[in-house]
């Protein structure tokens, strides 16, 4: 049997990095077929349709059959995995008030069809900005369906974490690990170093060998090159992220899916683990286990780490308060 995949916004920027990796079987391995559905407005339809001719002239093996639709139970009909990176963005003289309403116009129907078609233990990936209140508000409109089938991506920035202690440390990528991002995607998310390894010792001694004032470091070059990391690339590339945004959508996904050998970071919905209010969706760290995201309990949270997990939680819960002022939640 095939998987199901719907992807929103397929004739997107985004769109177009994921669909061609999850036909070649980047996302779900090499022995699984994969069935494709483009969810798109009408106005995205054309951009949908050119990349559904070129998926057919890709002929990739696991690719069984593509379908591009403006109609969300269309979409969503018989769906195992949702990748949902399809939302409004942030116009000129737009308050953070009406990206939220505009963005729960786009999920909150989207969560339903996901209730009413998809099928039982769907799994879905929300990249759409702001992605973790996206996420929770789809789950709150999805009927039926556990909450923790709903997640927001911030594997992105746990790679671009990783990828600036690589770069500090002279270091390879591979023997870097255990950087979760607590929190929101956004510039308050809390990429955490205090239990992190390089090739297995910890990287806060690795760091004092290179910076006299780790702490200084850590506060004033670290965390906000890997929180404004986005606006960075918005302002050198003129848009935003698109291949890595898209690298790290499989990544999670296949995760979720096929299981982890050590943490990664998922915005997945909390129930008052560490303190964070029961139902947000939260980044955390994370393991994949039989085919669940478990949060990994037990860490050791210094007063500084706390007080910067706390700064990012209460914007999703303000974020939450915003959505339910608008009657969604
Ligand atoms: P894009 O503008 O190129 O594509 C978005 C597509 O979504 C468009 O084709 C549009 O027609 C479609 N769309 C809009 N509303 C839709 C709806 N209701 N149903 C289906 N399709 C819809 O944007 P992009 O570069 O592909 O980025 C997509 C989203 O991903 C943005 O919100 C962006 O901020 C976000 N993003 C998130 C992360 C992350 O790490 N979480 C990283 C990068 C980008
Ligand atoms: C990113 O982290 O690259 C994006 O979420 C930035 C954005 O605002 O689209």
């Amino acid at each position: 049997m095939a998987t199901t995949i719907t992807i929103t916004g397929a004739g997107g920027q985004i769109g177009y990095a994921l669909l061609f990796r999850i036909a070649a079987g980047d996302m779900l391995g090499p022995d699984e077929k994969v069935r494709l559905r483009l969810l798109e407005i009408p106005q995205g339809l054309g951009a949908a349709e050119g990349a559904a001719l070129e998926l057919q002239d890709g002929a990739f093996d696991l690719l069984e059959h593509v379908e591009v639709t403006d109609d969300a139970a269309t979409g969503f009909d018989g769906c195992d995995i949702a990748l949902l990176v399809g939302a409004r963005p942030r116009g000129p003289g737009m308050e953070r008030a009406d990206l939220l309403a505009a963005n729960a116009g786009i999920f909150g129907p989207q969560g339903r069809a996901i209730a009413e078609n998809a099928n039982p233990g769907v799994r879905v990936t929300v990249v759409g900005n702001p992605a973790n209140t996206n996420a929770l508000i789809a789950a709150a409109s999805a009927d039926g369906v556990p909450a923790e089938r709903f997640t927001a991506l911030t594997r992105l920035d746990e790679n671009r974490a990783r990828a600036q202690l690589s770069v500090a440390l002279g270091a390879p990528i591979t023997g870097i690990r255990r950087v979760p991002i607590w929190g929101n995607h956004s510039a308050t998310q809390f990429p955490d170093v205090t239990h992190a390894t390089v090739d297995g010792r910890p990287v806060l001694d690795a760091l004092a060998e290179r910076f006299d004032d780790v702490q200084g470091w850590l506060d004033q070059t670290f965390i906000p090159r890997v929180a404004k990391r986005g606006a960075e690339i918005i302002e050198v590339r003129g848009s935003s992220s698109v291949a890595s945004a898209a690298n790290a959508t499989i990544e999670h996904t296949r995760d979720w899916v096929r299981g982890t050998d050590d943490w990664t970071s998922a915005g997945v919905v909390s129930h008052g683990e560490y303190g964070v209010p029961e139902g947000l969706v939260s980044s955390f760290p994370v393991r994949a286990v039989d085919g669940e995201w478990r949060i990994v309990e037990g860490l050791e949270l210094s007063d500084w780490a706390r007080s910067r997990i706390d700064a990012s939680v209460a914007e999703l819960a303000c974020e939450r308060e915003a959505v339910r002022a608008l009657g969604v939640l």
